[in-house]
């Protein structure tokens, strides 16, 4: 390939197939746009119908191709038969999403057992079972592939008053850079997307006003990241022409906020 073509070739994901889980969401949502943006066919996942049409139209309307699977992230039996209809429908799948995620601000002697199994659930066995499902297929077509999972600030430095939520990222960072090494051999690519504070459904009960004053004094570009400053880094992930050297990553993108301590 002359180095024109590469250069132009670097971030496209024309014939590529994108499964996003967690892309009803606002964060996995602007990504799954992104990824439509650069040639995907996206399959956006979650339960809320109402949301994913909405992204649906946003994605068609920039004539991008895209799909919505009701899917429970915790089943293993759900996810399966979502993996088979992106086989029926989109005839393969090339970039897995693991974006899922419930969060809570419950003070620690408070956690309930039924609170901390919820999101347990959600953010980490959501995340295995994603993993094996999808990294197994990833595995057994043969053409290698990318899985990105969300990760957080919280899983690379504990935040205060997000516990449960801190102790499910943290176990995300770590399956995945051990997926990466297990599945380097077969060219399957696993990374870890780790945004720093990003308004959304999931922490808006969180991000109370002495909260969100403390997090700007740490963070050196004064501001809330917007969803779509998450696309770059995903088509780098997500792209084999872009990304291709890239496993085991921990990509963070958060306006400087792990680079301030004092
Ligand atoms: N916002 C931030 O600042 C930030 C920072 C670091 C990491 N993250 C991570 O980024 C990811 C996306 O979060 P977000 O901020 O965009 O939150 P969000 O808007 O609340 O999106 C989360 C999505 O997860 C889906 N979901 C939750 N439980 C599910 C389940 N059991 N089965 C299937 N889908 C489920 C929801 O879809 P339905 O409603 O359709 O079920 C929802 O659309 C999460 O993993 C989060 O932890 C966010």
């Amino acid at each position: 390939m002359n180095p024109s073509d590469y250069l132009s070739s670097l971030f496209s994901l024309t014939g590529k197939v994108a499964v996003v889980i967690g892309g009803t969401g606002e964060l996995c949502g602007a990504m799954a746009e992104g990824l439509a943006g650069a040639g995907a066919e996206v399959v956006l996942v979650g339960r809320n119908a109402d949301k994913a049409h909405a992204r649906l139209a946003k994605i068609s309307g920039a004539g991008g191709k895209a799909w919505f699977h009701s899917a429970e992230a915790t089943s293993k039996a759900e996810l399966e038969a979502l993996r088979d209809a992106v086989v029926a429908r989109s005839g393969r799948i090339d970039i897995v999403i693991n974006g899922a995620g419930v969060n809570s601000a419950t003070p620690y002697f408070d956690i309930t057992e039924e609170e901390f199994d919820r999101i347990v659930r959600v953010n980490l066995k959501g995340v295995f079972l994603g993993c094996q499902v999808f990294g197994k297929h990833l595995v057994e077509q043969g053409q290698g592939g990318s899985i990105i999972n969300l990760g957080s600030m919280s899983g690379v430095v504990p935040l205060s008053r997000v516990f449960t939520y801190s102790a499910t990222k943290g176990a995300v960072h770590n399956l995945s850079l051990n997926l990466a090494r297990e599945w380097a051999p077969h060219k399957v690519r696993v990374n870890v997307l780790v945004p720093g504070f990003f308004p959304a459904e999931q922490n808006r009960k969180v991000l109370t006003p002495d909260r969100v004053t403390s997090i700007m004094g740490h963070t050196p570009m004064k501001r809330f990241g917007e969803a779509r400053e998450l696309i770059g880094a995903t088509l780098l992930l997500a792209s084999d022409g872009a990304g291709s050297f890239i496993t085991g990553e921990e990509l963070i993108v958060d306006g400087g906020y792990h680079a301030m301590t004092i």
